[in-house]
């Protein structure tokens, strides 16, 4: 397409929306998966563990976090660009309130994340092996009982339901409505 007025994200925008989009959605699909091995581990006590796969979830979580920092930061000093003027103002709400509740999860979930291992350790004690990166152990949170596990797994719920939303919301406005909203995010 060569629509010249075509008003985009701007490239570090783009990187950081679609790389944390893969992260997420994998957490999101196969976080439970990759923590399991430690349940499995705290539940068959004895057997050999190992913290590959957990290492893996925290060091996404972490990754994720980082990468909304800097988003937020670059979002502040290069905003988005203006909805098309063909969009309601109901759907420019919906959008609006559905990025915000994606950066409190983007942020919140692995905030909670780290909050849910010290029950979780507690539980497995072996899981004191996980690193972030294999670099260094994750530092030990304040405990707070079940509290952190159990927002944490609502939040993860509400993501997935989000997530499924919003790419809904993208190939609506991609085939339905047929405006510019997906070419704004896309790098071609
Ligand atoms: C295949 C999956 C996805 C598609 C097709 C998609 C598509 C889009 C598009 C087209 C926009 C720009 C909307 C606009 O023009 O204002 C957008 C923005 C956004 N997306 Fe996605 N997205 C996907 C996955 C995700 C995931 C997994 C997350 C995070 C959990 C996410 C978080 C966001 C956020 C926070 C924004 C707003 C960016 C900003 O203005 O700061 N997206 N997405």
């Amino acid at each position: 397409m060569t629509d010249t007025n075509l008003q985009k994200y701007d490239g570090v925008a783009m990187l950081l929306h679609w790389v944390t989009a893969v992260l997420m959605i994998v957490m999101i699909f196969f976080g439970e998966d990759l923590m399991g091995e430690g349940e499995e581990a705290g539940e068959a006590a004895g057997a050999a563990v190992s913290t590959f796969l957990p290492s893996i979830h925290v060091s996404i979580g972490v990754t994720i976090l980082v990468l909304t920092v800097l988003r937020l930061l670059w979002r502040v000093m290069n905003p988005p660009p203006p909805y098309p003027a063909t969009m309601k103002p109901w759907e420019v709400t919906v959008s609006k309130v559905t990025h915000l509740l994606f950066y409190v999860l983007m942020i919140g979930l692995p905030l909670t994340g780290w909050l849910a291992f010290p029950e979780f350790l507690r539980e497995t004690p072996a899981m004191s092996g996980v690193t972030v990166f294999g670099l260094f152990p994750l530092p030990v949170a304040p405990a707070f009982g079940e509290f952190g596990g159990e927002v944490h797994e609502i939040g993860s719920n509400a993501a997935m339901v989000l997530v499924i939303l919003h790419v809904l919301a993208a190939l609506k406005h991609q085939f339905i409505d047929h405006d510019t909203i997906l070419r704004r995010m896309s790098p071609h």
